[in-house]
């Protein structure tokens, strides 16, 4: 396959993301088929044809109906708010178009069951937006583990913060309402830092949580009094891996001063390796070895040594960023399309991951431990 059509959907944070990485996929990874830019749906019409020009995308449409039958797409890239995925993404599935959606796939976990199995039975393509498994220096912490720098983990401390909720005064929007958004700080962060405590320490299998809304109103933007939050700002997990290691989890939209802390911190029985989203291009690694005197951690900076950072930039220290993580991911998933190595996660292995958050709200809603699966 030496072309693919692509379809995007929305145009905003990630509209944009998927534009940028679907041009830059090929010509940074090379050895992909090229994306074509061929239909680019956003409301209204006005704003598609000027994204489309904007994003060098041949054609603009208003309806994203028109754009999942269109004969010349072949991929459709999912951008818009979360209420909306899994109605364009199972009519996507059923036009046989391979579909790359968003995070979260669906507002309930029942949604994003009924889109794993609807692609697991169309045999379509499938991958979701978890960017941030795409770090070289997450895949080198990864290689690290694996290698027993740390000895066996026995402990994982995860955190995602942002601050984007934290202003009481702030807008009430979509993302507030269970009907539009699903869940909260579990939705929007939450699933990233479970796709990367799943990464490195393998499936949860039971968990106790808490979680709270801090604001409960916010006002609406036209100014007419104030409407409710309906999801969570903060939640917070101990949870047990089926390997009988343990950890914490926790996720606040509401946390002052923190951009994009989403970091962790693995222990071993030999180490401890840390990362930080907000310092994306380094890990720290702490090995008992050497003299007591001469013990401390050790800052890795990534480069070339860490796949694929050297397809982008020669010269080590001289740091990707996050668009770059979203061309990697777009260049996986070519790679898939073209018939080579499965890209991940699909449908069906980000539902495991959403099965996290979802357990994590029913054991804060029911005030007792609960078993993922269950
Ligand atoms: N992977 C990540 O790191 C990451 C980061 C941010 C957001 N997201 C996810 O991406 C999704 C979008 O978030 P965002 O921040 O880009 O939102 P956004 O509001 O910036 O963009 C949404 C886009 O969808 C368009 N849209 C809305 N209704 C439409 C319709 N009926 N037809 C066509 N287009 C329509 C809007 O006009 C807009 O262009 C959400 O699911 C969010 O959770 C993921």
């Amino acid at each position: 396959m030496h072309e693919v059509g692509i379809g995007l959907i929305g145009t905003g944070f990630m509209g944009k993301a998927h534009a940028l990485a679907w041009r830059a996929a090929r010509a940074v990874l090379g050895d992909l088929p090229h994306a074509r830019p061929e239909l680019l749906c956003d409301t209204p019409a006005e704003r598609a044809s000027g994204m489309a020009d904007q994003f060098g995308f041949a054609r603009a449409c208003e309806d994203w109906r028109e754009l999942v039958g269109d004969d010349a797409v072949d991929v459709v890239s999912i951008t818009t708010p979360n209420r909306m995925h899994r109605e364009m993404a199972l009519a996507a599935i059923a036009a046989g178009k391979h579909v790359w959606c968003e995070k979260p796939m669906g507002l309930t976990l029942d949604e994003a069951r009924e889109m794993a199995a609807a692609a697991a039975e169309a045999g379509v393509k499938t991958m979701v937006g978890y960017n941030y498994i795409r770090n070289p220096a997450f895949l080198h912490a990864r290689r690290l583990m694996e290698e027993g720098a740390i000895g066996r983990p026995v402990h994982f401390r995860g955190v995602v913060d942002e601050d984007y909720q934290a202003d009481p005064e702030l807008a009430w929007t979509w993302r507030a309402r269970l009907g539009e958004a699903g869940l909260g700080a579990l939705g929007d962060l939450g699933c990233h830092l479970v796709s990367m405590a799943y990464g490195l320490m393998g499936p949860i299998d039971s968990l106790i949580a808490d979680m709270q809304t801090i604001h409960e109103t916010r006002p609406l933007p036209e100014g007419t009094g104030r409407a409710d939050v309906e999801n969570e700002d903060t939640a917070s997990a101990l949870v047990r891996f089926s390997s009988g290691a343990q950890g914490t989890l926790s996720a606040s939209r509401s946390a002052w001063g923190r951009k994009n802390k989403l970091a962790f911190e693995v222990h071993g029985t030999k180490g401890m390796i840390a990362f930080d989203q907000e310092r994306m291009n380094e890990l720290q690694l702490y090995r008992d070895e050497g003299p007591a005197g001469e013990q401390g951690f050790k800052t890795i900076l990534t480069g070339p040594a860490h796949p694929p950072y050297g397809m982008f930039c020669p010269a080590p220290g001289h740091q990707l960023g996050f668009n770059d993580l979203k061309a990697i991911e777009a260049g996986a998933f070519l790679r898939w399309i073209a018939g080579g190595e499965k890209s991940s996660p699909d449908f069906a292995e980000a539902l495991e991951f959403e099965k996290v958050i979802h357990a994590i709200a029913r054991s804060a809603r029911e005030g007792r431990r609960v078993e993922v699966d269950g």
